[in-house]
């Protein structure tokens, strides 16, 4: 893959991560100013944001949601499908003609777009009214680049991971469930997969720095963590000590923090040792992200999944069969190359084995400097969009069903903020995460209540909160 050569790498010396502490640079030079910041892409970028809020409102800035308030603006971008391009590349539309209205307006695209050299050429070629161009691995650099305010569009991307910075002052979107990153970068290299490229070599960071993040949050009232990781379930393999995600795991469930997720699960990864802790820890939720990503055997080879279509089933059935009551999300592609009807067929057959709890479906994208991308892609858009609605409709029917078995009965649910069902209606999560929106609850946010389940829709359940009379 073509890296972007904008700036000499930095590069690291070794394969521990190398633990910086931020630089939280502090001043109140544009106090009174606001920021916009608009977030694509996956819960990394969205906590990546949490990190670029905190950089801005050390630099005295305020947020806003009115775009046309902003003195600057961030895009945090994502690169994993073709029209999360589309989206930005949209978006600039718009804030070129803002920029003309306000010449003052600092524009600055972050995440992982700019990591692919294509990109970051263009927006120097294409997009001058760009003022700062940063990638994934020095967001800690942000502050720098607006405090230097050069007139000239400032690029500074670099192709190889940097450090691990450690007590960054985030901006937390909720006060009640956080995420923790507890490793960056992915090593898995899946054939169709830009992410190894935009984010880097798989870095965990250290054990005693999670659970102190975790306690921290915990004693300050946070109700619920979601370990965040490309691939979780890796996390370890490049620390020098010999430590595992299922010993993470586990040492964050004695924290006693209220609830414990994670994201995103590799089924090559999973171990036994796993199972059994998710299995004997309450506060570790039954709820497990399990990217699938084809049926066929023969595809998933092409992908480098590195497991059959039989060695996943197993795995899930392993899974079903041990932790009570767990629910199983999952990600497919179709009209990957050479994807063929019997291969598609394959993947309904799983999916109809599997009956998950739902699904992320994607049409296949090609990316620039990826294996796959090499492979010739035959497959016409439309057979692609049949194959994307036939599975849809297997899998929302398998939603719907799920959902059902919960009518009539009392789940604990976590209420995060008010519903957009309505006035008197909060929203939540059950231990399986399921949305829930709840009547009966309005002075409930941040607690866990119970609820009894009224009804069932394919995406969310209705409930009414439980109130129990002690004799
Ligand atoms: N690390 C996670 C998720 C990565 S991106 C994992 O391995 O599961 C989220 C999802 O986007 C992937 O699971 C995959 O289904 C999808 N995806 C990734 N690259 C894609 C591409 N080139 N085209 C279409 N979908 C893609
Ligand atoms: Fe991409 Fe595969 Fe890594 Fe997930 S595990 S981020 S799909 S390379
Ligand atoms: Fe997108 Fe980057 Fe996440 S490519 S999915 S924002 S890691």
């Amino acid at each position: 893959m073509n890296l972007p050569d904008l700036k000499q790498a930095r590069l690291r010396t070794d394969n521990l991560p190398q633990v910086l502490e931020a630089k939280n640079i502090k001043s109140d030079k544009f106090k009174g100013k606001n920021y916009f910041i608009r977030t694509y892409g996956c819960q990394m970028n969205v906590h990546d944001s949490e990190e670029i809020k905190g950089i801005l409102e050390n630099l005295g800035f305020s947020e806003t949601e009115e775009l046309e308030q902003a003195d600057i603006v961030v895009l945090n971008t994502c690169a994993i499908r073709e029209n999360a391009h589309d989206k930005v590349f949209g978006f600039l539309g718009r804030l070129k003609h803002l920029k003309k209205e306000n010449p003052n307006l600092i524009i600055c695209i972050g995440g992982c777009m700019p990591q692919e050299s294509s990109v970051a050429t263009l927006l120097k070629e294409k997009y001058p009214f760009v003022n700062i161009v940063f990638g994934t691995h020095n967001i800690d650099d942000l502050a720098t680049l607006i405090l230097a305010e050069s007139k000239k569009q400032q690029i500074e991307v670099f192709s190889i991971e940097g450090n691990v910075y450690e007590h960054m002052d985030y901006v937390r979107d909720s006060s009640i469930t956080a995420w923790v990153n507890i490793m960056y970068g992915c090593d898995k290299f899946c054939t169709y997969c830009i992410v190894p490229f935009t984010r880097g070599k798989q870095r965990s960071r250290k054990v005693k720095d999670i659970l102190n993040e975790v306690q921290d949050l915990k004693n300050r009232g946070y109700k619920e963590v979601t370990l965040l990781g490309q691939n979780v379930n890796a996390y370890g393999k490049d620390l020098e000590e010999d430590y595992d995600f299922a010993t993470l795991l586990e040492n964050v469930a004695k924290t006693n923090i209220e609830r414990i997720r994670f994201v995103t699960s590799h089924p090559w990864d999973f171990t036994d040792k796993m199972i059994d802790v998710i299995a004997s820890f309450p506060n570790i939720m039954p709820y497990i992200h399990l990217p699938l990503q084809s049926g066929s055997s023969k595809i998933l080879k092409l992908m480098g999944r590195r497991y059959t279509k039989e060695e996943y089933i197993t795995l899930y059935n392993k899974i079903k069969e041990r932790i009570p009551g767990v629910s199983i999300t999952t990600d497919i592609i179709v009209g990957f190359p050479n994807e063929t009807e019997e291969d598609f067929e394959e993947t309904l057959d799983v999916v109809n084995t599997c009956k998950f709890d739902s699904a992320f479906t994607f049409i296949y994208s090609p990316r620039e400097g990826t294996p796959a991308s090499l492979i010739k892609d035959t497959i016409p858009l439309e057979v692609k969009e049949e194959r994307l609605h036939k599975l849809n409709d297997v899998i929302n029917s398998y939603s719907l069903s799920h959902n059902k078995e919960y009518i009539g009965k009392n789940e604990e649910v976590l209420v995060l903020g008010p519903s957009e069902k309505g006035e008197d209606k909060v929203y939540g999560y059950t231990k399986t995460m399921k949305l829930v929106n709840v009547s009966g609850a309005k002075e409930d946010i941040g607690k866990l209540i119970n609820v009894h389940i009224t009804d069932a829709k394919s995406f969310s359940l209705d409930g009414k909160k439980e109130i129990f009379i002690k004799n």
